[in-house]
C-alpha cells in the first residue's frame, strides 16, 4: 500500500509530465491550460488510493485510467463554466472567458476523447468492466448537469430531488474513481462495490461542501467567485434547506428573484440571500450534513474486512475533503 505522500507525489509527477497533441494550438492550448492550472486532483488520488489497497504494481494500466478521471473531470468543468456563466476557476479566468465559448466547447469535446483513450489503457482482463463503469458514469454526469439547469427555473426543489441531482453530477464520478481503482487493482466484487459506495457518499459530502463554500468561502482560496450559485438562482443545498425551514417562503423567493444584471445588483442579491441563510442557520445545517455524508462513507467502506490501516487511510482521505476550504 502506498502512503498518502507517495500518492501525492505520483499524482504531481503524472500531471507535471503529461503531454497533449500540440496542433492546432487553438484546440489544445485551452486543454493544456486547464490541466496546468491544477485543482485538487482528488479523483486520480482516490483512484490510486483504492488501487493501492490491492496492488503495488504502478504501470500504465492504472496510471492512464487515473489520469483519464482528471481529464474527464476538467472537461466537465470547462463546459460547466459556460453553462454557469462562471468567469473564474482555480483562481484564474475560465476557458470561455479567456478564449471564447466555441473554443471551450470544442476543447472540452477533445478532452472527453482524450479521457477515453486513456481509459482504454486499462488491463485487458478488466477493460470491459472499466469501460462500462466509465461510460455509465459519464452519461450520469450529463443527466445531473441537466437536472441542475432544470432546477434553476423551478421555484422549489425537494431535498430528495436535490440529492438525486448531486448524486449524478458529482458523486458518481468520485464513486467511479474509487471503484475503478479497486477493479484494476484486482479487488473482489464486494470490495470494489464498497469502495464505489464510499466514493459516492464522499461525493455527496463534497458537493454540499462546494455549495456551502460557494456562499461562505473565501474567493482567494476557493478559486471561484463567491455567490455564483445565488446569482444564477441555483438550487444549492443552502437554498433547498432554507425552503424546508422558512415560514416566509415568499420573502425568500423574492430575495432569490432579485435582479443580478449589474455588479451592484449582484452584490446586493448575494448579501440579502446570504443573510437569510444565516438567519435560518442553514450554514450550520450544511456542515452537519457534510459530516453525516462522511460518516455514511465510512460505513459504506466497512463490512468487507478492510484492515484497520486501510480504514484509517479512507478516514484521512474523507477528513481532508470535509475540512476543505477550496
Ligand atoms: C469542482 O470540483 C466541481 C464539483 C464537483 C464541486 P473540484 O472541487 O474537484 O475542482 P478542482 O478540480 O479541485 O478545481
Ligand atoms: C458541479 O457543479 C459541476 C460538475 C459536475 C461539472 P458546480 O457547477 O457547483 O461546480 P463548480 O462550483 O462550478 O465547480
Ligand atoms: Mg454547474
Ligand atoms: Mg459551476
Ligand atoms: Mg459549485
Amino acid at each position: 500500500m502506498m502512503t498518502d505522500n507517495q500518492i501525492d507525489n505520483l499524482v504531481k509527477s503524472l500531471f507535471d509530465g503529461i503531454t497533449f497533441t500540440r496542433e492546432p494550438a487553438g484546440l489544445y492550448d485551452p486543454l493544456r491550460y486547464m490541466i496546468a492550472i491544477g485543482g485538487k486532483r482528488i479523483r486520480p488520488r482516490l483512484c490510486l488510493t483504492a488501487y493501492s489497497f490491492f496492488s503495488d504494481c504502478i504501470d500504465e494500466g492504472i496510471l492512464a485510467p487515473a489520469t483519464a478521471l482528471e481529464v474527464f473531470h476538467s472537461f466537465t468543468l470547462m463546459h460547466d463554466d459556460i453553462m454557469d456563466r462562471s468567469p473564474l476557476r482555480r483562481g484564474v479566468p475560465t476557458v470561455w472567458k479567456k478564449w471564447n465559448e466555441d473554443t471551450a466547447i470544442l476543447s472540452g469535446d477533445v478532452m472527453l476523447i482524450d479521457a477515453y483513450q486513456r481509459i482504454s489503457k486499462a488491463p485487458h482482463a478488466v477493460l470491459d468492466r472499466v469501460m462500462e463503469l466509465f461510460s455509465r458514469t459519464a452519461a450520469q454526469v450529463c443527466d445531473g448537469q441537466q437536472y441542475d439547469m432544470d432546477f434553476e427555473s423551478e421555484e422549489e426543489v425537494p431535498m430528495a430531488e436535490y440529492n438525486k441531482m448531486i448524486g449524478l453530477k458529482t458523486a458518481v464520478l468520485l464513486a467511479c474513481s474509487a471503484g475503478m481503482g479497486a477493479i484494476i487493482g484486482g479487488a473482489s466484487e464486494a470490495e470494489s462495490e464498497a469502495l464505489y459506495r464510499y466514493g459516492y457518499e464522499l461525493g455527496m459530502a463534497f458537493q454540499v461542501a462546494d455549495d456551502y463554500l460557494d456562499a461562505f468561502g473565501d474567493e482567494k482560496v476557493f478559486g471561484k467567485p463567491i455567490g455564483g450559485d445565488i446569482v444564477n438562482c441555483k438550487k444549492s443545498w443552502l437554498t433547498v434547506r432554507t425552503l424546508e425551514k422558512t415560514s416566509d417562503k415568499a420573502a425568500f423567493l423574492a430575495a432569490f428573484a432579485l435582479p443580478a444584471g449589474t455588479p451592484e445588483q449582484r452584490a446586493a442579491k448575494i448579501s440579502t440571500v446570504r443573510d437569510i441563510y444565516l438567519q435560518y442557520g442553514v450554514d450550520q445545517d450544511a456542515k452537519a450534513e457534510i459530516v453525516r455524508f462522511t460518516e455514511q462513507a465510512m460505513q459504506a467502506a466497512g463490512g468487507v474486512g478492510f484492515s484497520a490501516d486501510k480504514m484509517e487511510t479512507l478516514h484521512r482521505f474523507a477528513e481532508k475533503l470535509v475540512g476543505r476550504a477550496k
